[in-house]
């Protein structure tokens, strides 16, 4: 593990200068003057069970690539994006250079780190597997294969326009009606309002996410996904309204939404 591929760290690209934020809102999107500044963690470590593919659902094939590659993809797009890590099992690290990393024309360094039995674990390797030098990481499920570069990059900018905030993550608005049953009986309906749905990425100061991982460590605790970790120890998480597009493939009904929105993408 521990490959290393694509240009160095710190060189820029075409792209990699500062742009307004399309929706003209105060945040900046793009990387900052002196340079891109956030690690990606992409988590691949998984096995998959409720999709049911002995491949792994990571390694299906969607519009043509293995699903993870459009992750990685849209990450190496993305300007404030210095290097990125790719978590997975040690025995698919070559399976992950060749079809995965080789399929792509990368610009920015890939770095493999070994995945541990829960996801929690597999964050955790990936995190001491960044530079202390990035102030941010977005941890990414690599399952979630429809992120945009302009979504990764609005998340970046809102951690870093707001130096009292540890992260911020994507998210969507509940529209469900929400119930909370005990067995089968209802025994509240909560406002609605106040509830949204957890996306990656997740972009966390560097620091504050490790300190939050090695306090849960600590005690114990597990979490379905990082900000809960970052919460848990007092770190204030924003949300950043997402679309319902970045969607998680978990069970093989969602492989099939991801090609129809893949494949209109691509012809738009
Ligand atoms: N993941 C990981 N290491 C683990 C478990 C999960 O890196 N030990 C990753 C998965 O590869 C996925 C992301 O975390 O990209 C979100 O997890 P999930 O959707 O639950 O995927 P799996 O754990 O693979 O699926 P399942 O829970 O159905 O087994
Ligand atoms: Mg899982």
């Amino acid at each position: 593990m521990g490959a290393v591929r694509g240009r160095a760290a710190g060189e820029k690209g075409a792209d990699d200068a500062a742009s307004p934020c399309p929706c003209a809102c105060a945040e900046r999107v793009g990387a900052p003057a002196d340079g891109p500044d956030t690690c990606a963690i992409v988590v691949a470590g998984g096995s998959g069970e409720r999709f049911g593919d002995p491949r792994g659902k990571q390694f299906v094939d969607l519009v043509g690539l293995p699903l993870m590659c459009w992750s990685v993809a849209a990450f190496d797009r993305a300007p404030s994006v210095a290097r990125i890590v790719v978590v997975c099992a040690p025995e698919r690290a070559a399976e992950v250079e060749r079809d995965v990393l080789g399929r792509l024309s990368l610009a920015k360094p890939v770095t493999l780190a070994p995945s541990g039995p829960t996801r929690q674990a597999s964050v955790r390797s990936g995190l001491d597997a960044t530079p202390r030098g990035l102030d941010l990481v977005a941890v990414h499920d690599a399952a979630r294969p429809l992120v945009e570069t302009e979504l990764v990059e609005r998340v970046i900018a809102a951690v870093r326009a707001d130096e009292t905030l540890g992260g911020a993550i994507l998210a969507t608005r509940c529209t469900d009606t929400l119930k909370l049953v005990e067995g089968t009986q209802i025994v509240a309906t909560p406002d609605r309002s106040f509830y949204w749905a957890a996306q990656t990425p997740q972009v966390f100061r560097r620091r504050v996410l490790l300190a939050a991982h090695k306090a849960a460590e600590h005690e114990e605790y597990q979490g379905t996904d990082d900000a809960s970790l970052v919460e848990r120890v007092g770190g204030r998480v924003r949300v950043v309204e997402s679309t319902r597009d970045n969607l998680k493939v978990t069970v093989p009904e969602d492989l099939a939404i991801a090609e129809a929105t893949l494949e209109r993408r691509l012809l738009m």
